[in-house]
């Protein structure tokens, strides 16, 4: 809209800020954690933008505006509309940075979900049953089929239509679990290797953005597979009846696929239950420090990282914490230039 304040959340390279620009916005606050704000400001600048867009380096739940926003828009969706942290940032920047009327660009995701076959990444999962090298990799079978795939899936991968079992806002939705379930017709024969899920972003009551195999206008994005722990022979008639619970922030999916014959209704049913969850690798050291009843103390790093947030006192320049650093830590610190990256690393993160 003519004169509205964007926020563009996740700028990477600016683009969507300078989309709003040409849109007439009156002002967008480009929102970026990484140094790729840079080249947005440079990009900004070679565009003639300068005047509008002001750039705030920072993740954004940890930033403020000086005034509230008519627009607040990101490319946060990830493959499956929920992997690249929109339902937390939207929900912290509907709080803290939109205006009552204010909208927000996704306004819904829905997600979208296809019986695939796709024998070549199913044997990605079942190369850890081999012995490469006359190893037994068997350990990692496990994690292999609890892991979702980012691929580029093809309309002829799909052994049936795809369904949207659910839809959702995802600036008021925010951490909460989603539960959802739906029943996936088969109308060819084939072998069932897992899921296909993908996204539809509504961008406006008129306008739709998706990576889904079966659009003409798909977005150069990948999907994202789910795979089912051994394949499964289906005919047209057959039924896939799958449940998904999506925990956004923690990034986990948990999909429970069931799989009704139709010639045989009661004597197969073929059942299986994965989680990303069950998929990720947790040192037990890293997870025996999560335990509430852990007595945390110091270790010599962590005591140097207090040591330059100490000094971050307001009274000292860089170069002579850098000094006291390496003075107080011989033993970390073989040269000034070491306690000097480490300093850099420290207080880019945590002083202003
Ligand atoms: C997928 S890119 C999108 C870039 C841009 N919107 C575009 O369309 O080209 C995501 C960018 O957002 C940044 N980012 C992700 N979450 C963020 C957050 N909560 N606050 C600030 N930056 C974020 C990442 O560092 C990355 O550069």
């Amino acid at each position: 809209m003519p004169g509205a304040v964007v926020v563009d959340l996740g700028s990477g390279t600016g683009v969507l800020g300078l989309l709003a620009c040409q849109a007439g916005a009156k002002r967008v606050y480009s929102i970026e954690e990484t140094s790729l704000i840079e080249l947005a400001r440079d990009i900004c600048q070679a565009n003639g933008f300068t005047d509008r867009i002001r750039f705030i380096k920072g993740l954004s739940t940890r930033v403020a505006l000086p005034e509230p926003a008519d627009v607040i828009l990101a490319d946060q969706i990830g493959h499956f509309g929920f992997e690249a942290g929109l339902f937390d940032y939207f929900s912290d920047a509907r709080r803290r940075f939109l205006k009552p009327n204010g909208v927000t660009i996704p306004q819904r995701i829905t997600f979208c979900i296809a019986p695939v076959e796709h024998g070549p990444l199913w044997q990605q999962v079942e190369f850890w049953n081999g012995s490469p090298a006359g190893l037994d990799v068997r350990p990692a079978r496990a994690l292999a089929s609890n892991t979702g795939y980012p691929v580029k899936l093809l309309p002829e991968q799909l052994l049936g239509p795809s369904v949207e079992p659910f839809s959702v806002d995802p600036s008021t939705s925010g951490s909460q679990p989603l539960h959802f379930g739906c029943t996936l017709p088969i109308t060819r024969t084939g072998t069932l290797h897992g899921l296909g899920c993908w996204f539809v972003a509504q961008l406006s009551p008129s306008v739709t953005m998706s990576n889904s195999p079966l659009s003409e206008q798909r977005v150069d994005r990948r999907n994202v597979f789910f795979p089912l722990d051994r394949p499964v022979s289906v005919q047209a008639g057959d039924a896939v009846i799958v449940t998904m619970q999506i925990l956004p922030v923690q990034i986990a999916v948990t999909w429970k696929v069931e799989i009704r014959k139709n010639d045989r209704p009661d004597t197969e049913r073929l059942r299986f239950t994965h989680s990303t969850l069950k998929g990720m690798l947790i040192a037990r050291e890293d997870l025996q420090r999560t335990h509430p009843a852990f007595v945390p103390t110091l270790s010599p790093w962590g005591t140097a990282r207090q040591t330059v947030l100490t000094l971050c006192d307001g009274t000292r320049p860089l170069a002579q914490i850098e000094c006291e650093l390496l003075h107080r830590h011989p033993d970390l610190f073989p040269s000034l230039s070491n306690a000097a990256t480490f300093v850099a690393e420290v207080v880019t993160r945590y002083s202003v």
